[in-house]
């Protein structure tokens, strides 16, 4: 595919190599490319549009709701409720999974998503994004159950992000097609792809991880973060980088672009509070990890591939190590001693 092609055409020309494809996925895609558009343009109005701090609301997971933590939500529903691509939703912003109004034509997708991630980041002007995931509805539902959508993450047909930075980049993964990068240029109204086949260099010397929570880590994490920052002194034998914006999609973005590893592992004070992870399994860790996998990277909790653990709740949450792949196969080789 020539760079600068749409990501409509890309998809289009993807799917025509599909033997019975009729144009639906290619339809979904285009949904989502359109709420990432609108809330490309909310974010960048921001504080112009009144639209920056807190809603005074919370969400399922216990966290004060954002004001566009709630309008990017919609701003998803909205743009894909009524279009008969999707037969229901989930989201991080909602408690359970979104049923289609009874009017509206059904297809054969289940979407669920991140609208806003990295909302801690708003209204400071930093980075944030959205990630979603898309997997296949039991032909003919209806009315999704939650089971429907507890698939493990090796089955989704496709992942995504789109980062709301200097510039508003999408990028996409299938299971078998690579990740592809995408711009949005603004003034054509069009995401371009901008970088095909993206793969991320095996070997790294930059880490991300929120350092604040290091008196509570597991061993194997405490082990590889010494290692780290006893730089060409250590066992490493180089010096480490380490970088953390509290996106998670501008902290991918950063590894698909130039490697290194991202730890958001368990710890002491997660378990106090009766979670497994910081992060959601079903629309933050999946789609992420496919995206990576796709890009010649690993994704694991430290303990098993984050692709094929069997969901056990819509906002589940999980131990993530992703990244570079030799790193990441160090840290998960830390987990086993
Ligand atoms: P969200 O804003 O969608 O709730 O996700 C926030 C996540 C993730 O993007 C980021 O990596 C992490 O939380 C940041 O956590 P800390 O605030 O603990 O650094
Ligand atoms: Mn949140
Ligand atoms: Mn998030
Ligand atoms: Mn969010």
């Amino acid at each position: 595919m020539h760079i600068g092609t749409t990501l409509t055409n890309y998809i289009i020309e993807t799917q025509r190599q599909i033997q019975g494809a009729t144009g639906e996925f290619t339809g979904l895609l285009n949904d989502i490319a359109v709420a990432c558009k609108k809330i490309s343009d909310l974010v960048n109005k921001g504080d112009l549009i009144g639209v920056l701090g807190s809603a005074g609301s919370e969400n399922v997971q216990g966290e004060t709701q954002k004001k566009l933590d709630v309008i990017t939500n919609e701003v998803f529903i909205e743009a894909l409720a009524h279009n008969g691509h999707v037969a229901g939703l989930a989201s991080e912003e909602m408690d359970e999974i979104y049923q289609l109004p009874a009017d509206a034509p059904r297809g054969h997708y289940l979407v669920l998503f991140d609208p806003l991630d990295g909302s801690s980041n708003i209204d400071v002007n930093v980075s944030v994004g959205t990630i979603f995931s898309i997997i296949k509805a039991p032909p003919g539902v209806v009315q999704p159950t939650t089971e429907d959508f507890l698939k493990p993450g090796a089955e989704q047909c496709a992942a995504g992000y789109c980062l709301y930075g200097p510039s508003t980049m999408m990028v996409f993964a299938t299971r078998d097609r690579g990740a592809q990068m995408f711009t949005l240029d603004k003034d054509f109204g069009e995401f371009l792809l901008t970088h095909e086949n993206v793969q991320i260099p095996e070997d790294t010397a930059e880490f991300a991880i929120n350092a604040s929570n290091s008196r509570f880590w597991e061993a194997p994490v405490q082990r590889y973060v010494d290692e780290c920052l006893a730089g060409s002194e250590g066992p490493r034998g180089k010096d480490f980088n380490m970088r953390w914006v509290a996106s998670m999609v501008a902290e991918v973005h950063r590894i698909l672009t130039r490697g290194g590893v991202f730890l958001y592992p368990l710890d002491e004070k997660l378990k106090t509070k009766g979670q497994g992870g910081k992060l959601r399994l079903m629309y933050e860790a999946n789609p992420m990890s496919l995206i990576i996998e796709q890009a010649g990277g690993a994704s694991t909790t430290g303990r098993e591939r984050i692709l094929t653990m069997r969901p056990e709740g819509i906002h589940q949450r999980v131990p993530v190590v992703l990244g570079s792949k030799n790193e990441v196969e160090r840290i998960a080789s830390y987990h086993l001693d």
